[in-house]
């Protein structure tokens, strides 16, 4: 019998079937599975078991060879990449399409099309857009004000032509490929885009910048849905990802590290958009803090951590009467269940009520904050608003509520309260101390043990 030469692969999860469904299995979406041609007889995949060559194995002990690292000198950037980029490595940069992904790709080049590699040469950068015209990079370059860099441009899709003329030239330290939807593996029928041309051309990639030594860079489209639609297949294949954040409606952007085989990972780096691109924001406590008014009800700092940088954040409530029956909740920038469960908390502990009002939770300065940490500060701005009572301008708060009012104990408090106090507040309410305190407090501190005791200090 003649060996079956394509599969079907659900668009969506990437799950493989031996014949056509019109729902995947694996994910419950319909209409997703696409006929694809299997993979080509030199990937990994299909010569397992067949006379391979001996490997050789080693202890773990030994003398590890320091990484060589590549700065760009832009130092968000290189702290979000663990400290400089690492050559042979593939890094997968996703982010909303107009936030700012090909504009500090571009800028990173430029900056590192300056510098000399491991052997003291100028960094090779290539800048391969599949969106845009070389024209049209080039007229950003205009405009971000490094048209002099030593770049090199091309405008092309077809991974082919890619492959063999980086192949063919000296090798490139850099590669930026932008974006990975726009390539095509002309061993596929699928269309751009779709998950097997995704990994298809990926794959290919990957395996260059492995064999010849340079750092590539893969730009990946977000869905609304907040997920990389098709990159999200590359996230185990590429060494670092990358997400790049932000609000259209503001001007900063957030750089946030989810995977890195050598670094940390949920480093931030913070930039903002000017007109003539992105800006280091090095101290992004005092941005977000910037437009904070003193002495108003409903509005608490928190004290947050983000990777391995303190970051202060404004949190702003509204407690306003509802109309008829249940009030209306309504969050931006944190989890609206966790709201829910903070607001139950306060009702079942401290006897407030808050079932008959409309409650509405801000970050200040459109910052997405996904730790727990933030939940006493939270409580407090809502209790403030409630109340009326304003949070005295030079505190701050951060810790856990649980479900039965305790409050608990967050991870790095020294380095909140180091912020804090840099920044000129004078007091902190915190969670009690499960380690001896330090000897010397940079500012005064209130050990807050139940969500009950916080109330009070509002009623
Ligand atoms: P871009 O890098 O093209 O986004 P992506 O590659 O992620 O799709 O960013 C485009 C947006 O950034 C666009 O709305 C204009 C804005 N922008 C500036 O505000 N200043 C600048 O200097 C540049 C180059 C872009
Ligand atoms: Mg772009």
């Amino acid at each position: 019998m003649a060996k079956k030469s394509t599969r079907f692969v659900c668009q969506s999860c990437g799950a493989a079937y031996v014949r056509w469904a019109g729902k995947c299995d694996a994910c419950g979406e319909w209409n997703t599975i696409v006929e694809e041609a299997l993979p080509a007889a030199d990937s990994p995949t299909a010569t397992a078991g067949k006379g391979g060559r001996r490997i050789d194995f080693s202890s773990l002990k030994g003398a590890p060879e320091i990484l060589f690292r590549l700065k760009s000198q832009i130092g968000e950037f290189d702290r979000v990449c663990g400290g400089g980029l690492v050559p042979a490595s593939a890094i997968l940069i996703g982010g909303d399409p107009g936030i700012g992904k090909s504009t500090i790709l571009l800028q990173v080049v430029a900056r590192l099309s300056q510098i000399v590699n491991r052997e003291g040469r100028p960094v090779r950068c290539v800048y391969i857009s599949g969106e845009e015209s070389v024209d049209q990079v080039r007229l950003r370059a205009l405009r971000l004000g490094v048209s002099d860099a030593a770049v090199e441009l091309a405008s092309a899709t077809n991974v082919r032509d890619i492959v063999a003329s980086l192949d063919a030239g000296p090798a490139p330290d850099v590669v930026v490929i932008d974006s990975i939807q726009t390539l095509y593996a002309d061993t596929l029928d699928s269309a751009p885009g779709t998950v097997g041309q995704v990994r298809a051309a990926g794959h290919e990639l990957i395996r260059l910048a492995k064999r010849m030594g340079f750092v590539l860079f893969l730009v990946g489209h977000v869905t609304k849905e907040g997920t990389l639609a098709g990159p999200r297949v590359l996230e185990h294949m590429v060494d670092s990802v990358l997400y790049f954040e932000g609000d259209r409606g503001h001007h900063f952007r957030l750089l946030r590290s989810v995977k890195n085989r050598f670094g940390a990972t949920d480093e931030i780096g913070v930039f903002e958009m000017t007109d003539k691109g992105l800006a280091e924001v090095p101290n992004p406590s005092a941005l977000f803090l910037a437009e904070r008014r003193g002495n108003v009800s409903g509005s608490c700092v928190f004290a947050g951590v983000e990777g391995s940088r303190p970051v202060l954040v404004e949190i702003q409530a509204l407690v306003a009467p509802a109309g008829a029956g249940t009030g209306r909740r309504s969050v931006v920038g944190w989890d609206g269940n966790r709201l829910n469960m903070i607001l139950a908390v306060l009702e079942a502990r401290c006897g407030v009520v808050l079932s008959n009002r409309d409650i509405f939770l801000n970050i200040a300065g459109g910052l997405k904050i996904g730790e727990p940490a933030a939940d006493m500060a939270v409580a407090a701005a809502i209790l403030s608003a409630l109340f009326q009572k304003p949070v005295p301008a030079d505190v701050v708060v951060f810790g856990e509520v649980g479900l039965s009012g305790e409050i608990r104990a967050v991870a790095q408090p020294d380095l909140r309260i180091k912020e804090a106090a840099k920044l000129g507040f004078a007091r902190v309410m915190m969670p009690p101390r499960r380690t001896a305190k330090p000897k010397e407090a940079p500012i005064k501190a209130t050990e807050i043990g139940h969500i009950k005791t916080l109330a009070d200090l509002f009623q």
